[in-house]
């Protein structure tokens, strides 16, 4: 599509879709891909893997304090982990599922009625680029705000598949109740008032994105998304196949998170990092592709309400450790996020 030069200015480098780029079956990925700069010297553990949580085991007395613990420890080391009997049902993450891959197997068309605009992070599209010089990551995704109601921008979500607008209503409450009840138990685990954490998430903001990593001639010297912590409370991501690809930074080795079959990957974001006073840290991870098959993750941003301040929990600074992070208004954080220096670390720049 061209733009009038007054568009153009706002609007992210139109760059190909990396789908259509798949299906030309070249030999080689084009130069804007090529990640020979990244830092690929860091070792991967093939060995380690990252704790698997029941949560039938957390709600029953018996096992109650075992889980807890297991829970901390994956919190205070890894930052990552899955969780199994989460309470959604297998029907719902395969409708989700269903609708994702439909969404992604339209033609690009149909796929573009839903593109990004100028100024709005929402939409069908590729990764914000700004520069021709900019390097690419090898990736398609749709980002979409779901809850609270008043944050749906509908003109972005896309009525094909026809049951895609239903289904992800549906899937956003889904993982609502799982954030409320898992945060809940983490902040336990920190000895804080969980339910008054818990909570906060029932008016939670939920941010959804929908990744689709096509297969790749050059894998390794690629990459599908660029190494990051989220700034999220929580992250809950869903594989939609067995194909591997997201990696967990632990102990200076990329550690593949295994797909677990019903499982639900948690990760915790910066505000969960800064509310337990650094004491459990937003984990660096990112996405490799392979060569022989598409992978799709479909990824929740979850955020407390918007009227609770991100600080640290009073109850740890009032136990004798100081506060190692600023409290700012939930728009103050956002600001500081959209305003910070593209080679500063964020999550350093909150630090007292
Ligand atoms: C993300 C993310 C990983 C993946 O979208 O923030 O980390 O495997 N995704 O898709
Ligand atoms: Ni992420």
């Amino acid at each position: 599509m061209a733009l009038a030069p007054s568009e153009s200015l706002e609007w992210s480098l139109p760059v190909p879709s990396v789908q259509e780029l798949a299906i030309q079956k070249l030999d080689k990925v084009p130069l804007r891909y090529v990640r020979d700069d990244l830092d690929q010297t860091t070792p991967s553990n093939p060995s380690l893997r990252v704790p698997l949580i029941d949560m039938n085991k957390l709600v029953n007395p018996e096992f109650h304090e075992k889980e807890l613990q297991k829970l901390h420890f994956a919190c205070q080391e890894w930052g990552v982990f899955q969780i199994i009997n989460h309470g959604v049902f297998d029907e719902s993450l395969s409708k989700m599922r269903q609708q994702v891959q439909e969404f992604f197997d339209l033609p690009l068309r149909q796929k573009k009625r839903w593109a990004q605009k100028p100024g709005s992070l929402e939409g069908y599209g590729q990764a914000f680029v700004t520069s021709e010089e900019q390097k690419l990551e090898w990736n398609d995704m749709i980002f979409l705000k779901t809850l609270p109601l008043q944050d749906r921008s509908l003109n972005f979500w896309p009525e094909n598949p026809h049951e895609f607008r239903k289904t992800l209503e549906s899937y956003s409450e889904d993982m609502r109740n799982v954030a409320v009840s898992i945060v809940t138990f983490i902040t336990m685990g920190l000895g804080l008032e969980a339910q008054k954490f818990g909570d906060t998430y029932k008016e939670g903001m939920y941010q959804i994105r929908m990744n689709c990593y096509p297969p790749c001639p050059e894998p390794e010297r690629v990459i599908g998304l660029n190494p990051h912590a989220d700034i999220s409370g929580i992250t809950l991501l869903l594989e939609c196949g067995d194909m591997p690809g997201l990696q967990v930074l632990k102990d200076e080795h990329w550690v593949n998170v295994e797909p677990v079959d019903g499982a639900i990957v948690v990760n915790l974001g910066h505000v969960m990092e800064i509310i337990s006073n650094g004491n459990y840290k937003a984990p660096d991870h990112r996405a490799v592709v392979n060569n022989s098959k598409q992978r799709l993750s479909i990824v929740t941003f979850c955020y407390p309400n918007s009227s609770v301040d991100i600080g640290p929990a009073e109850k740890l600074i009032k136990s004798g450790s100081p506060p190692v992070y600023r409290t700012l208004t939930n728009a103050e954080y956002f600001h500081s996020f959209n305003n910070r220096k593209l080679e500063d670390s964020f999550i350093d720049s909150l630090k007292i």
